[in-house]
């Protein structure tokens, strides 16, 4: 066994460490008070190259793997989580896709886009009555000659209104249930695509989560991704990987936390010395910094699994639970650290512990993680 990051590994970290303390950080505060995502921010790591980390040179990645994807996702929400949604709703939900099931002309077309960073990239599953039991969704796709007629809304879209291109799911046979559904790519200014309301959140507040209509429009089959009636394996497969850039938020958002909370224990005195030399804070402090490590370790695994071709659906789905529930806890410790000047937005803590919220929530809840991991286990 090698625990040891490569020399690229650790390169990509600093590199990415740099961007989010200097050009990330800044302002996060500011844009989680005002809910504004800075479309800056993305082209600037679109420079960095990072919004094609794991794909081939030849459609517009740097050939990375999925281990540096991880890191780079961690070390953005190390500081602000919505950006590190940004990129992971981007890489594992929209270019994922399409770069495992996409024809050649899709990938030169929508994954190039995608991976450079001149597109932004979106993914459409979750409607108001199907969100864990996805196949209860109730967008139609109807074929018409050369196209397919989409007629339905999608709720909570992660980078909704601000993306590019989405893969957006629909019913192409009502009667099929998971067999009856397809995936499709359906580009922003597409005749009959709108989008309705955008949501204001608990937390992650700079990532816009926005609703999608859709009114009569027509996708030419060209952009149907896979085949007919593939899509609720496009769907899930994409998760299995999903979950662990969600794992990898999750990890960031509780290394920040557990940063600020040894800074603050270490220069906070009360009783004439500082807070950290009791010991009932610095247990909180080393549960944190232990929860963490075991996050760390499920996370790159699931992450070096991918990468080696093996099987990883289990190990993403543990990845996201158990480190979405460490963050959880880690985050309300940290306030507790700070006591009274954690609950106020004089420092970061209160944000990470809002933005730790989603990552036991979204991408299947960590109930639905826990049926995953379950069937796995008992099948
Ligand atoms: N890979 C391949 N095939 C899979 C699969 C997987 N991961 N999971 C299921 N399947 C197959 C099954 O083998 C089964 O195939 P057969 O019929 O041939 O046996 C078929 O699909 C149906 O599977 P299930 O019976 O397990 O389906 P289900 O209706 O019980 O649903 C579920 C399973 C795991 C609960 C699924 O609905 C699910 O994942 N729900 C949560 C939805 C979710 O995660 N949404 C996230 C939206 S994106 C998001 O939130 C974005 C963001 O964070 C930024
Ligand atoms: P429900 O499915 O109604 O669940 C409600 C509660 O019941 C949960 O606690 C759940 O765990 C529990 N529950 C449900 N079924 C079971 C069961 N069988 N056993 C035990 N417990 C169960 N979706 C997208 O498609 N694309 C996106 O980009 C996207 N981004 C999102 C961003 C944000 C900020 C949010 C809040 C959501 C986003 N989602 C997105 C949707 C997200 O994936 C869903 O919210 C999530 O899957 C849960 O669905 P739901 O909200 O309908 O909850």
């Amino acid at each position: 066994m090698d625990f040891q990051l490569t020399d690229e590994q650790e390169m990509l970290r600093k590199m990415v460490r740099d961007f989010a303390v200097n050009d990330v950080e800044p302002t996060a505060a500011e844009r989680d008070e005002e809910e504004r995502f800075d479309r800056g921010i993305f082209d600037k790591m679109a420079e960095l190259g990072l919004t094609g980390i794991p794909w081939p040179e030849e459609y517009g990645g740097i050939g990375s793997d999925y281990v540096s994807y991880c890191i780079a996702v961690e070390e953005l929400s190390r500081v602000c989580a919505s950006t590190g949604v940004t990129l992971s709703a981007h890489i594992s939900l929209a270019s994922w896709p399409l770069y495992t099931y996409g024809t050649e002309a899709q990938k030169k077309n929508f994954l190039s886009r995608l991976a450079t960073g001149e597109a932004l990239g979106a993914y459409a599953l979750s409607e108001p009555g199907a969100g864990s039991d996805v196949v209860a969704m109730k967008t139609t796709a109807k074929e018409d000659g050369d196209d397919y007629i989409l007629n339905g809304s999608k709720v909570w879209i992660t980078n909704g209104g601000v993306a590019d291109i989405y893969i957006v799911f629909a019913k192409t046979d009502a009667d099929a249930k998971h067999k009856g559904i397809s995936g499709f790519i359906v580009e922003k200014g597409t005749e009959g695509f709108t989008f309705g309301k955008k949501e204001k959140k608990l937390g992650i507040r700079s990532s816009p989560t926005t609703e999608l209509i859709f009114e009569n429009c027509r996708i030419p089959k060209e952009n149907m991704l896979g085949a007919e009636g593939e899509g609720f394996k496009i769907a899930m497969t994409t998760l299995d990987g999903g979950r662990n850039g969600i794992a990898s938020q999750a990890l960031g958002i509780a290394q920040g936390a557990l940063d600020a909370s040894v800074n603050y224990a270490k220069e906070r005195e009360q009783f004439g010395k500082p807070i950290a030399n009791n010991q009932g804070i610095s247990f909180k402090l080393a549960d944190m910094a232990t929860e963490i490590e075991a996050s760390r370790l499920l996370t790159y695994q699931a992450a070096w699994l991918e990468s080696q071709g093996k099987p990883y659906g289990k190990a993403s789905a543990m990845s996201k639970l158990f480190a979405g529930d460490a963050a959880m806890r880690i985050t309300v410790e940290a306030v507790q650290v700070f006591g009274g000047y954690g609950y106020t937005k004089d420092y970061p803590v209160e944000r990470y512990m809002r933005d730790a919220k989603i990552t036991q929530i979204y991408e299947g809840t960590n109930e639905i993680q826990r049926m995953v991991i379950g069937r796995m286990v008992t099948k």
